[in-house]
């Protein structure tokens, strides 16, 4: 006789609260492919990628070392699996510790970093590179 109504209505909230949490969880996260941390392949314009250079796309790095040539690779440094962070015109840069990577290959340029990043996919479609 003593029962209160406004627990059980919390509690019923509460459930639909995080069911509606659950429900973005598994459904709104995509706010693009190209954003940072998102899962799954991400696309860029080829014109966005400096010659000789590159960029962080996504969890993706993707770079054209010469002209009409891209290569991609995970964004992961292989040192403490960290985000890189810099693509400058000589090297794929985790300013973390200090590593650096090949632009044409991924290989180890400097460490304390041992492995080459991981090497991803890049296809082409007319401008636009789809990473995966
Ligand atoms: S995590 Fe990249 S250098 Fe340590």
């Amino acid at each position: 006789m003593t029962a209160h109504p406004h627990p059980t209505r919390r509690a019923v909230l509460s459930s639909a609260g995080i069911a509606a949490i659950t429900l973005c969880l598994g459904g709104c996260g995509s706010a693009g492919p190209d954003a940072a941390g998102s899962a799954g392949p991400a696309t860029v314009p080829a014109s966005e990628i400096p010659i000789g250079g590159g960029r962080i796309v996504g969890r993706f790095v993707v770079t054209q070392p010469t002209k009409g040539t891209f290569e991609a690779f995970s964004y992961l440094c292989t040192h403490q699996n960290l985000p890189v962070q810099q693509v400058t015109d000589a090297a794929i840069v985790c300013g973390r510790h200090g590593s650096s990577f090949s632009l044409a290959d991924g290989s180890v340029l400097t460490g304390p970093a041992t492995k080459p990043l991981t090497k991803a996919t890049v296809t082409a479609n007319g401008d636009t590179l789809t990473i995966s």
